[in-house]
This record gives C-alpha cells, sequence and structure tokens, in this order.
C-alpha cells in the first residue's frame, strides 16, 4: 500500500520512529479520529473525570469576577476549540466582540463555529486551521487590541514544562499589553483519585487510549490486535504526571508495510503524558513566559485552578 501523499509518507515515517524506539511511543496527535473524538467526549462527562465538570464550577462561580476584569468587547481566542461547547458558557459571561476558533481538526471545528454563530448571531466569529505546535500566526484581520486567549481543560498539561513554557510564550507573543490569557490547570492531588479519572470503571478512557491502535491499523496498515493490550494510567509521582500507556498481555509481533516490533509481555507503549502542577509551579511557569500578574480561583477541593494572567 504505497503511501499517498508526501505528507501522509513523512507521518509513516515518524509513527514507525516511534513504535521502533524504547520503550514505543504513539504521539497523543493519533487519538483524534472520529472515533476518538466521540469518545473523548464521553471522557469529559464521566463521573471519575472531575477536571470538565469543576473546570465549568469554577468558571461559573467566578464568572461575574471574570468578566469585570475582562470587560465586555474583548476578542476571545480559543487554542484547541473542539466543539465549541466551552466557547459557549465564556461568551454568555464575558460578551465579547469577536471570537476566534483555533483548532487542528478543519471539519470538526467548521461544524462547531456554524453552531456558535447560530447561538450568538451578534458576535464576530472566525476559525482558524493551525496546529498549536507550529507558529500560531493568526490572520492579519483579527483585532488586535483587547485579545484574550482561552485555554481550557487543562490542555496544557498534554506538554512537558519545557514545551509547555514554549506554547505560553507563543501565546504571549499573540496578546498586547492589554491582552490576558484565561488557562485552565489541573492540580497536583491523590494518586487513587488521578488514577481513577484516566481509568474509569466504564472503560471510556481505556476505548479511548486502544483506539489509537485502530487508527494505526487504518493509517498505517499495521495489524495490532487490540485483545493484546490493555489500557494503563498510572501517577508518576516524581514527574508530577498521568502517564497512559498500553502494555502487551503478551508475547506479540506487530507489523505493517516495511517494518515490524516484537513486543514482550508486560511491554509498554507510551502514549499520553497529563501533568499535573502545583499552583506555586504553574505561576512560576506563567511568570517565565512574561505573564507578570495573575488571578487564581479553585474549587473547595483544591482540585483544580483558573488563572486570568496578564503580561
Ligand atoms: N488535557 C486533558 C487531560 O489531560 C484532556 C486529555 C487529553 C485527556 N488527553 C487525554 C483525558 C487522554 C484522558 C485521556 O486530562
Amino acid at each position: 500500500m504505497p503511501p499517498a501523499s508526501p505528507v501522509l509518507a513523512a507521518e509513516i515515517t515518524e509513527i514507525a520512529a516511534g513504535l521502533g524506539a524504547a520503550p514505543a511511543t504513539i504521539s497523543p496527535k493519533y487519538f483524534y479520529d472520529a472515533a476518538g473524538s466521540v469518545l473523548f467526549e464521553r471522557i469529559t462527562r464521566l463521573p471519575e473525570y472531575y477536571l470538565t465538570r469543576t473546570e465549568r464550577a469554577i468558571m461559573q462561580a467566578h464568572g461575574e469576577e471574570i468578566g469585570r476584569q475582562v470587560g465586555r468587547g474583548a476578542t476571545v481566542i480559543e487554542l484547541g476549540a473542539g466543539n465549541c461547547e466551552k466557547a459557549r458558557r465564556l461568551c454568555a459571561l464575558i460578551e465579547p466582540g469577536c471570537f476566534v476558533a483555533v483548532d487542528i481538526s478543519a471539519d470538526f471545528l467548521h461544524q462547531a463555529v456554524d453552531g456558535l454563530r447560530a447561538a450568538f448571531p451578534a458576535l464576530d466569529v472566525r476559525a482558524v486551521v493551525t496546529d498549536l505546535l507550529g507558529e500560531l500566526a493568526l490572520p492579519d484581520d483579527i483585532p488586535a487590541d483587547r485579545r484574550l486567549v482561552f485555554y481550557p481543560g487543562s490542555s496544557i498539561g498534554n506538554f512537558d514544562p519545557p514545551a509547555a513554557l514554549a506554547l505560553l510564550r507563543r501565546m504571549r507573543a499573540l496578546l498586547g499589553e492589554d491582552g490576558a490569557l484565561l488557562i485552565g490547570v489541573d492540580l497536583v492531588k491523590d494518586a487513587a483519585v488521578l488514577e481513577a479519572a484516566y481509568d474509569d470503571a466504564a472503560g471510556v478512557t481505556a476505548a479511548f487510549n486502544l483506539n489509537v491502535l485502530t487508527h494505526l491499523n487504518r493509517l498505517l496498515g499495521a495489524d495490532f490486535d487490540l485483545a493484546q493490550w490493555r489500557h494503563r494510567a498510572l501517577f508518576n509521582r516524581e514527574r508530577s504526571r498521568i502517564e497512559m500507556h498500553l502494555e502487551a498481555y503478551a508475547d506479540t509481533l506487530v507489523t505493517w508495510p516495511g517494518g515490524s516490533r516484537h513486543f514482550r509481555r508486560g511491554e509498554r507503549i507510551h502514549t499520553e503524558n497529563s501533568y499535573k502542577y502545583p499552583i506555586a509551579d504553574f505561576a512560576g511557569l506563567l511568570e517565565r513566559a512574561g505573564f507578570a500578574s495573575r488571578s487564581c480561583w479553585t474549587d473547595s477541593g483544591h482540585a483544580f485552578a483558573v488563572l486570568l494572567a496578564r503580561p
């Protein structure tokens, strides 16, 4: 099966290199095929997955204060806007003049943006398809003053700290002195609570993690047998991160056109990290990225934090 395009060929080379590495890795970007996106939305509603609802509750509880600090008529730039569900709530709270939904997935984004336009007919809604790991350049016609970068869901936790710092600096570069960043961050806590959030009783997160193998079977023409693999979510306290792995139940050989890899029983493929911060550490990261002052709100259990940071 020859690769269809140079882009796809480069991708396939990258995937094969990850599978051949020790330990093997698969980039988390391959989670989000159509099935993965549906599973991810189910994760955000799981009882064990406290992040989404806690962030929502914090924003609702402090919505008036957030709205007061941001003011009406700002230009909101949401990174990884997805289905624009959080965008709707934020727009109701702060009444922006312009909303820029940035996401890597074009199909999903355009559909979501149409929904947002229908819900807020007076709002100027734009869609920008780009990779957050790239340059993060916005079209010239997006208002430059009073920008609010919105990065919810503790997505910043999916980058290791140096990459998170680099991304925060790129966000800072989108803002003038009158801009701000509204960001959600998951906080370090009891390992059992964290591990349950990433390994729920209903098995939705397991299905989400395993789905990456189905995606690679399709993309690469690999022959992963999903029954040979189990989902593992482990809190690594030293590095303050949840690690997601796929672990082989038994010795298994995986092949694809042009390559193969033998996995021993118990051997793992590392698929994702989710870093958990003490608040002071995250505040330090913001400072190093060029954000001098901030407001910070948390829930009563200090599970999650929402920060509004200014240059
Ligand atoms: N950023 C969120 C988190 O780390 C959402 C997320 C990204 C996620 N990848 C995931 C949740 C994989 C569960 C599994 O929690």
